[in-house]
């Protein structure tokens, strides 16, 4: 059963099995939702990390998943973990699609809750397709040939936010010079499989838009970043263990909270293979 949340966006996912192969109708319908309602939550499904691999892959190939030294024997899982005296910054504590800085992004990610605390630790979506819709039309027909830079700089190159802090994190975090590259993807992309189009730039990883000085470029930035952030436009995610969450990397962004300092959390997370994201332009 799909049961939409309330909020405009997210949908809560019930009666599947996910430690076993989805029936091929099953999986279409689960496709279809995904791309419709951009985060689904399956609570109630424990997994092992060969069954959370397994589950991945029947949705596509593993995106890559740089910057974070996976799990041992799992390189394609990572563990989001973060231990209770820990005093490092929550990781994802940033409003972010995963990857934006890749040629091509992974168009989903699954988290599956290990270890919750009992306070704090949500994650919050955003829905950058309402985002886009709330705009006017003429601010639209000035994004929309826009094309943004994305880097990976700001959080994990040689100056980033990893690199220069002192605290202990249990996440082991490979900071450096391949974080300093940039990659342009159009500012309004257009989803493959809905067709709806989303505002494509998050504070973490868009560093300015083509052609345009520093200045001006995150002064419109700037301006899409709180639109996208809105508190009509976002959903509030509360875990429990156990729970998967599957998110859309083409049309949310999201954040993870934090608050749970004297508390373990712990999260599994794999990345879908995407493909470099379509602009207005090259979808019409
Ligand atoms: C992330 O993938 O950015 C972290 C999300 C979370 O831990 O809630």
């Amino acid at each position: 059963m799909i049961t939409p949340q309330a909020g405009g966006f997210g949908a809560v996912v019930t009666g599947l099995d996910l430690s076993r192969p989805l029936p091929p109708a099953t999986l279409a319908q689960v496709r279809a939702a995904w791309a419709e309602h951009a985060v689904l939550s399956f609570p109630g499904q424990p997994l092992s990390l060969e069954q959370l691999e397994a589950l991945t892959l029947q949705f596509g190939p593993f995106g890559e998943d740089p910057f974070i030294r996976p799990m041992p024997g799992h390189p394609n899982v990572l563990e989001l973990r973060r231990e209770p005296d820990e005093t490092a910054k929550n990781f994802g504590a940033g409003w972010h699609s995963d990857w934006s800085f890749q040629a091509r992004p992974p168009a989903g990610t699954i988290l599956h809750g290990q270890e919750v605390p009992l306070v704090g630790g949500d994650t919050l979506f955003a829905d950058c397709r309402r985002a886009w819709d709330s705009l006017s039309p003429a601010m639209q027909a000035m994004l929309a040939p826009l094309r943004a830079v994305h880097s990976a700089r700001q959080a994990y190159g040689t100056q980033g936010v990893f690199a220069r802090e002192t605290e202990a994190r249990a996440m082991q975090i490979v900071t450096g010079e391949a974080a300093e590259a940039t990659q342009v993807h159009p500012l309004v992309v257009v989803h493959p499989v809905s067709g709806r189009r989303a505002l494509f730039v998050n504070p973490v990883y868009t560093v300015g838009i083509e052609g345009m000085t520093r200045e001006e470029g995150l002064a419109i930035l700037r301006f899409l970043f709180e639109r996208i952030v809105e508190a009509r436009f976002v959903f509030r995610h509360r875990w429990a263990a156990d729970t998967l969450l599957l998110w859309d990397n083409r049309s949310t962004l999201h954040f993870a909270e934090g608050g749970y300092d004297g508390h373990r959390r712990v999260m599994h997370r794999t990345t879908l293979a995407g493909d470099a994201p379509l602009g207005i332009g090259a979808a019409a």
